[in-house]
């Protein structure tokens, strides 16, 4: 688990390179393992128009998606803050659609870590849609 865990948070690493967050600073870098092995990358993209960022995380689910991959076993994320982050609730909410059973490890770039299940991130998630 760990070796896995450490790719991924290598491939997020590389991924934040590519954060465009002119208007926050806060550089995000996401890695999404896929259950055969593939690794998705994503950064926060944000826009002068501060409600269309999207997150990290959202750029790599869809990437995968993208490329046909939507089972995933595990998410690595990378800031430069002084405590790992916890995933935004529309990025747990996005990935528990693909992967409820998905482990998270959050990382500074110092090396703080955090890890986490998606189910324990995101407890009663909205998951039975039923219009009468
Ligand atoms: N952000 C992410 O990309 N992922 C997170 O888990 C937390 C927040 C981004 C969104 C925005 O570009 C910046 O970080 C500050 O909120």
């Amino acid at each position: 688990m760990k070796e896995m865990f450490d790719k991924l948070l290598a491939s997020a690493i590389d991924a934040r390179t590519a954060a465009y967050a002119p208007y926050s600073r806060f550089f995000v870098g996401a890695a999404l393992m896929s259950e055969d092995g593939e690794i998705f990358t994503g950064c926060n993209v944000e826009n002068i128009s501060f409600g269309l960022t999207v997150c990290a995380e959202r750029v790599a689910a869809f990437s995968a998606v993208a490329a046909k991959a939507k089972r995933f076993t595990a998410l690595a994320l990378v800031t430069d803050s002084p405590l790992p982050v916890n995933p935004c609730g529309a990025c747990r909410q996005v990935l528990y659609e693909f992967s409820p059973d998905l482990w998270v490890v959050s990382a500074t770039l110092q090396g703080k870590q955090k890890i986490f299940r998606l189910r324990e991130l995101l407890p009663h998630a909205f998951d039975d849609f039923n219009p009468s």
